[in-house]
């Protein structure tokens, strides 16, 4: 283990711009360097590297953080591996921890275990290669089924003979220890003697996201015999089922290139779909995803499609599996194979082109497609569309972004031919329930200090906080776009527009960061009308409002693809437009809520005095009035 001084060392000399220099075309700008995403491929530079606070930040990709983060993400090394390289280059001595004996002990251990699973892989491919009978029944099989030499050596495809022990008998041989070998499920153990565990079976190797192998996948070849037709390694101290995709090693790159990733049920799947070009794919191994395989896909790219064969059953069942990846802020969508095909047997009918071109073609939005499915189930029993509705919504409830949530109610009031109105009080009462909950943790994660300052219940009730957060993330994400709010008149951009709202009113946000971050956000953008103030507030100097910016700016939903995800409801204007607009009301209403609270007070001191207290009785009233008009304009029930 590298221990800290060193890590502050290299810290200390890596400069950023140096390193990232080499594998960027970094431009000096201003203080700042910029350059073209390397993730994505723009156009227009919007990577930014700023010498002085020691970050970068790409605005097309959203990734940022500190020097061995680029590396990390850029290079795909670990963070060891992203230190030693910088050790290297800035000639720093790497000093190694003392680990404790426990440490070391756990450490060589696993260790150990790869070194055998490392082995062992190999030994399955040598017998594939050059074993009579690896060769004339594992490979002829791997041919038979059409995956060639390369696909076979990229994922490091092996054969164990059928042969009882061959394994455990080239392992004695070498000295290798038996314990390790039986951990790693390669051997087992019946009335005292041992055998090989994956015997007669061909392996596919399970890596980790550095290429080892971790597991191992067997499938069987006899038909003669009752055993399972896959056969996996256990679970291990360097294998955690939950947390590994088969093929995540192979895909990763491509993944990162393409943005996107293919989600199949089998091993035979993604081999077929990487040989025959698509080469994002990982799968689950025919397994349930867990939330850790999804985080592990959304550090490589937040847009997923799952390919499913057209089995109407297996497609609903994975729906709640799907709820999953809309809660992390994925974009999901759905691809159904025809009649009878799956993954395997589909790419091997057709080649790159057509692939590419059926899977984008055929691919829906996930939510729609739920929603379609559900819809014409569902007919006209009563029943049976209260179920479908509050089904859909609860999918929808989960996006955390609130544009999308609109967009999304908007188009499933189409598609079932529900108002829009009874479900946005679907997902109301849905949200509501949640809401406590989710509300506590989003703001956990920006200034949890100058929140609720104080503990008076009825404050914290009117507190605007979230509304204001919620104004500020439209804002942070759109703030430069411009909408047309009227036909035929100039378009304005969406933070003038929040500008002569907010301050029209006279009103002003009550959180001390939020009121930050809004009044520089405009200072910077009357400076500059052509430049997006965001690129210059995530390189604040005020590590606050960095840190607001950065978490405001962390879950965008990306516009720009909704023409894509076959949304034509309005225009973009009009659903951004509506959004802001909404967001506006709520805060407002809120405003008014507080000013209600603070008259009735009012009132009561007049009433108790016994003095007049019909014009304040009148204030409430016109107050009331206004604020019901809020809600009309919106037609929906403001949360909170
Ligand atoms: P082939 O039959 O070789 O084409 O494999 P496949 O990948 O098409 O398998 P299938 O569609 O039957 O199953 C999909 C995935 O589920 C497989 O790749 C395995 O990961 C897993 N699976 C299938 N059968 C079993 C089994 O008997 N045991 C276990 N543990 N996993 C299985
Ligand atoms: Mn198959």
């Amino acid at each position: 283990m590298i221990n800290r001084q060193t890590i502050d060392r290299i810290f200390e000399a890596a400069r950023i711009e140096e390193v990232i220099g080499e594998f960027l075309t970094l431009k000096k700008a201003g203080s700042n360097f910029k350059a073209l995403s390397p993730f994505t491929n723009e156009k227009t530079p919007s990577f930014f590297v700023s010498p002085t606070k020691n970050i970068f930040k790409d605005f097309s990709s959203g990734k940022g953080g500190n020097v061995v983060t680029f590396l990390m993400e850029h290079e795909q090394m670990s963070y060891p591996e992203a230190l030693r390289y910088l050790a290297k280059k800035y000639n720093i001595e790497i000093e190694e921890e003392e680990e404790t004996d426990e440490e070391k002990k756990e450490s060589t251990h696993r260790e150990s275990l790869y070194l055998i699973n490392k082995w062992a892989e190999s030994f399955y491919t040598d017998t594939l290669f050059n074993d009579e009978e690896g060769k004339s029944i594992g490979l002829e099989y791997f041919r038979e089924r059409g995956f060639t030499q390369q696909t076979i050596e990229a994922f490091g495809l092996g054969y164990s003979p059928d042969k009882g022990n061959r394994l455990l008998l080239k392992a004695t041989e070498e000295g290798r220890k038996r314990e390790l070998l039986e951990e790693l499920g390669l051997i087992k153990e019946r009335n005292g003697n041992y055998y090989d565990g994956f015997r007669g079976r061909v392996i596919f190797p399970v890596h980790n996201l550095s290429g080892r192998p971790v597991a191992f996948g067997g499938r069987i070849l006899r038909n003669d015999i009752k055993a399972p037709k896959y056969l996996n390694s256990p679970e291990s101290a360097i294998y955690e089922k939950h947390k590994v995709l088969y093929g995540l090693y192979q895909a990763k790159s491509e993944i990162i290139r393409n943005d996107l990733c293919y989600l199949v049920e089998g091993y035979t799947d993604v081999l077929m779909m990487h040989q025959a070009g698509i080469q994002n794919v990982v799968s689950s191994s025919g397994t349930a995803l867990s939330t850790d395989q999804v985080r592990l896909i959304s550090r490589f790219s937040k847009n997923i499609t799952i390919i499913f064969d057209a089995d109407p059953a297996g497609i609903k069942a994975s729906f709640r599996g799907i709820d999953m990846f809309l809660e992390q802020g994925l974009n999901v969508r759905t691809v159904a194979l025809p009649e009878g095909e799956d993954p395997d047997s589909f790419a091997r009918k057709h080649d790159t082109d057509y692939l590419s071109t059926y899977l984008k073609d055929e691919s829906l939005d996930f939510i729609l497609f739920k929603t379609n499915i559900l819809s014409s189930e569902a007919s006209s029993d009563p029943i049976k569309r209260t179920e479908m509705i509050r089904d859909v919504v609860s999918s929808i409830a989960l996006i955390p972004d609130a544009i999308a949530r609109t967009v999304y109610v908007k188009e499933c009031a189409e598609i079932t031919d529900i108002s829009e109105k009874v479900l946005i009080s679907e997902l109301n009462k849905i949200r509501v329930a949640k809401f406590r909950k989710v509300n506590r943790a989003e703001e956990e994660d920006i200034q949890p200090a100058d929140l609720h300052a104080t503990d008076e219940p009825e404050i914290i009730k009117l507190d605007t906080s979230y509304q204001e957060r919620d104004i500020l993330r439209l804002m942070i994400n759109y703030g430069t776009r411009e909408m047309e709010l009227e036909a035929e008149e100039e378009p304005v951009k969406l933070a003038d527009f929040v500008a002569s709202e907010i301050l029209e009113d006279e009103l002003t946000f009550e959180n001390e960061l939020y009121h930050k971050v809004f009044n520089q956000y405009l200072d910077l953008l009357s400076e500059n009308e052509s430049r997006d103030p965001v690129a210059e507030m995530v390189l604040s100097a005020d590590q606050d409002v960095q840190n607001a910016v950065v978490s405001l700016l962390s879950s965008p939903y990306d516009l720009h693809k909704w023409e894509s995800k076959s949304i034509h409801v309005q225009t973009e204007e009009m659903r951004l437009f509506r959004s802001i607009r909404e967001a506006i009301y709520a805060f407002k209403v809120r405003k008014i809520e507080q000013m209600v609270t603070e008259m009735r007070k009012e009132l009561e001191e007049l009433q108790t005095a016994g003095e007049d207290f019909i014009l304040k009785l009148k204030e409430i009233d016109e107050l009331e009035k206004v604020k019901r008009k809020f809600l009309a304009a919106q037609g929906i029930t403001i949360l909170r």
